[in-house]
């Protein structure tokens, strides 16, 4: 079948590089794709927020399948156009509806189908613009640090922890009346802070059925120990060494199962992948955060630990087969690093050419950030490459990814070398 990826990162990467190996995929297109997938699939220079001008790439290349990367065209209900439109409607769309990409598009959203369905979150209370003195005042009720998170899609910098009462009220004004995230911050949800370990889910459902996809935990820092500003993701490995058997049991009845049951309950449509952030407080689980895609990089480690054929999945994820199909996965461990450009989360170059990459062995380079340039692998992105090993241990998998890492250069090269630090 002739399928079309959208995105460019190393998420759409990785998925490219699976639909790929599957019998099922004839023809693979990725818009717009990146240096990466390009070597794998026809990148497509198309805007994926622009849904007509996917509608006449669709029609013109009788494509039978979209798979939805990142979060931005399913908040914009890119789901929603294909099956009202009657010469789409037939064509399936992985990913949720727009209703359900709320979950992601507004935390308030999924504070209150938390709350509805009785799973369990950090309690919270939110305020606009008219009720900012309110918010100061619940403010003074809670025990520092303070959780401050823009209720709208802020490109993963929305949320704020703050020591300081003072310099938490002031950034509670900033977000409500600053517009500091501009319209994502005209409502802020203010939570409890949950002291505890990050762990994330990742779930593919069909709307009815669901499939409990490897865990894998992610490293958001740009410094080692887990300092300095947030990332889109330095590294990820994946299983997480501390996500028992008894822990997992717990998530699955606390947490997926009521959330595919709420999804149903309140007749949300949704095919396509939920990611569940959470932290472990004392042994129980606690969901800080639903996403309705992938995490980038954890798809770069749980991808590659898929043993099913993917295509063959999201038909069955389609279809509303899922309970019958049977998933296998790879037990070893899976670990990636990503290497960016120096200066990133902040400013940053781009155009750097990149060399070594042919040089690469035993371990698989996802392009996150790259780009074709007169035949040239160039940077195009803070985030630029992310190198995934398999090992029987995450120390085995990431020295791999190190060993290789080494074959790399471009100008101002940089990626954490303690990836998997916390979990010895
Ligand atoms: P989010 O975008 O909701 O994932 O938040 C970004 C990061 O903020 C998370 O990965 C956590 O490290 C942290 N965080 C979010 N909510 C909380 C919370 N209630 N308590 C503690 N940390 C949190
Ligand atoms: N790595 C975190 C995310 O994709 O949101």
């Amino acid at each position: 079948m002739t399928i079309l990826l959208l995105g460019s990162g190393g998420r759409e990467h990785a998925l490219a590089w699976k639909i790929s190996k599957s019998y099922k995929c004839s023809k693979l297109f990725v818009a717009p794709g990146n240096a990466g997938t390009a070597t794998i699939a026809t990148n497509v220079s198309i805007n994926i927020l622009d849904f007509e001008a996917i509608k006449a790439f669709t029609m013109q290349e009788k494509v039978e399948m979209i798979v939805v990367g990142p979060e931005d065209p399913l908040v914009h209900g890119i789901y929603d156009f294909f099956k009202n439109d009657s010469q789409l409607n037939h064509i399936p769309v992985i990913g949720p509806s727009k209703i359900g990409a709320q979950l992601e598009g507004s935390k308030e959203f999924a504070k209150q189908f938390l709350i509805k369905h009785n799973i369990p979150t950090a309690a919270y209370n939110s305020f606009t613009a008219k009720t900012v003195e309110n918010g100061c005042d619940f403010l003074e009720t809670l025990q520092p640090p303070y959780v401050l998170k823009a209720d709208g899609l802020a490109a993963g910098k929305g949320v704020l922890i703050i020591q300081n009462l003072e310099e938490a009220k002031t950034e509670l004004r900033n977000m409500l009346v600053g517009e500091k995230f501009g319209q994502a911050s005209s409502k802020v949800v203010i939570e409890e802070f949950l002291d505890g370990i990050e762990l994330s889910c990742f779930v593919l459902t069909d709307g009815k059925n669901y499939k409990i996809l490897p865990t894998a935990k992610d490293y958001k820092r740009i410094g080692e120990g887990d300092t300095g500003l947030n990332t889109g993701g330095m590294g990820a490995v994946s299983p997480v060494p501390f996500a028992d058997s008894v822990l997992m049991e717990k998530i699955e009845d606390r947490i997926v199962r009521p959330t595919i049951e709420g999804l149903q309950k309140d007749g949300i449509e949704y095919k396509g992948f939920v990611f569940i952030g959470l932290i472990i407080v004392k042994n129980e689980p606690m969901v800080i955060e639903y996403n309705v895609r992938m995490g980038d990089p954890e798809t770069e480690v749980v991808i590659p630990r898929i043993k099913s054929d993917l295509v063959e999945l999201f038909i069955s994820t389609s279809n509303q087969t899922l309970d019958k199909f049977s998933l296998d996965f790879d037990t070893r461990t899976a670990a990636t690093i990503m290497v960016v450009s120096g200066g990133y989360p902040e400013d940053y170059g781009k155009g750097f050419e990149i060399s070594g990459l042919e040089n690469i062995d035993g371990s698989i380079a996802f392009h996150a950030g790259t780009k074709l340039d007169n035949g040239k692998i160039v940077t195009n992105g803070g985030r630029v490459i992310a190198v995934t090993s398999f090992g029987d241990t995450f120390q085995e998998a990431t020295k791999k990814s190190y060993q290789n890492i080494d074959k790399l250069h471009f100008d101002k090269m940089y990626y954490r070398k303690d990836i998997g630090f916390d979990l010895l």
